[in-house]
């Protein structure tokens, strides 16, 4: 993927809304732009969009085996809302067997090692599969969720999965996202009312408190760089 093309749609969809950009990759790169979702506040925004504007884009997520069960409950009211399929990558059976069989079901604690190697299994392997053969990976990042992720572009190409990128929403902020999903109605996570505000799975996120980073909540025990191998 060079520059060149990323220059391109960064010049065809200057004046386009998400809606316009994201309808418009979907025609470049028919069936394969995909958008994964975790069911988050900004992935509800986009499921959204795509939803409201019937996108043939495949929406998918990863379902690590860990998550919590309010996240389960929202990711079920959005698919009675908007009747449209999810599409739910599990971890390979297997290599979850051998990891509890080894290390019993907590590992991740132990070390960042041990962490980074639960983050595989349960999501970085699916996400290698649901990526496979498409084009363009659409996400609910945004630049002020961390500083790893400030500098991040709308669109970019991601060398680890090999793959374009699109993150229609890098520029918004939290509140930006809450007020859509009011006006919109649209579903949410309730763990989002006790001070959660970056979900991931139940045993590694906990409640922020007022003035902490967006992201203290997750690996919590762990204290720099805090990225499971998703997004680098
Ligand atoms: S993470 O790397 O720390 O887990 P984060 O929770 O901030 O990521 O979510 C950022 C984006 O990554 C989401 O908008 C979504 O596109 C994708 N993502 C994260 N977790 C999942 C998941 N379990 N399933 C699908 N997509 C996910
Ligand atoms: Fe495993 Fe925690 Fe990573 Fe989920 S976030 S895959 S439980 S280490």
């Amino acid at each position: 993927m060079d520059k060149e093309l990323i220059s391109i749609l960064i010049d065809k969809t200057e004046k386009f809304s998400i809606a316009e950009t994201l309808a418009f990759l979907a025609n470049e790169f028919k069936n394969q732009a995909v958008f994964s979702t975790s069911f988050g506040q900004e992935d509800q925004v986009i499921t959204d969009i795509i939803a409201s504007q019937n996108l043939p884009i495949t929406i998918f997520t990863l379902d690590t085996g860990r998550l919590f069960q309010e996240t389960y409950d929202v990711f079920h009211k959005t698919l009675t809302k908007y009747k449209m399929n999810i599409k739910t990558y599990f971890p390979e059976a297997t290599a979850v067997e051998e990891l509890l069989n080894q290390k019993g079901p907590n590992s991740f604690y132990d070390s960042v090692e041990n962490r980074k190697e639960c983050c595989f299994i349960r999501k970085v392997a699916p996400l290698t599969k649901a990526l496979k053969g498409n084009s363009v990976w659409i996400t609910g990042l945004r630049a002020e969720q961390s500083v790893n992720r400030n500098d991040l572009a709308l669109f970019e190409y991601d060398e680890n999965f090999a793959i374009l990128k699109f993150n229609p929403l890098l520029k918004w902020t939290l509140k930006d996202v809450e007020d859509y999903l009011e006006i919109n109605n649209v579903p949410q996570n309730t763990l989002h009312k006790q001070g959660f505000v970056s979900i991931g799975c139940a045993p590694c996120t906990r409640a922020i408190t007022a003035g902490e980073d967006i992201r203290a909540g997750r690996w919590w025990w762990e204290s720099s760089y805090k990225e499971c191998g998703l997004h680098q």
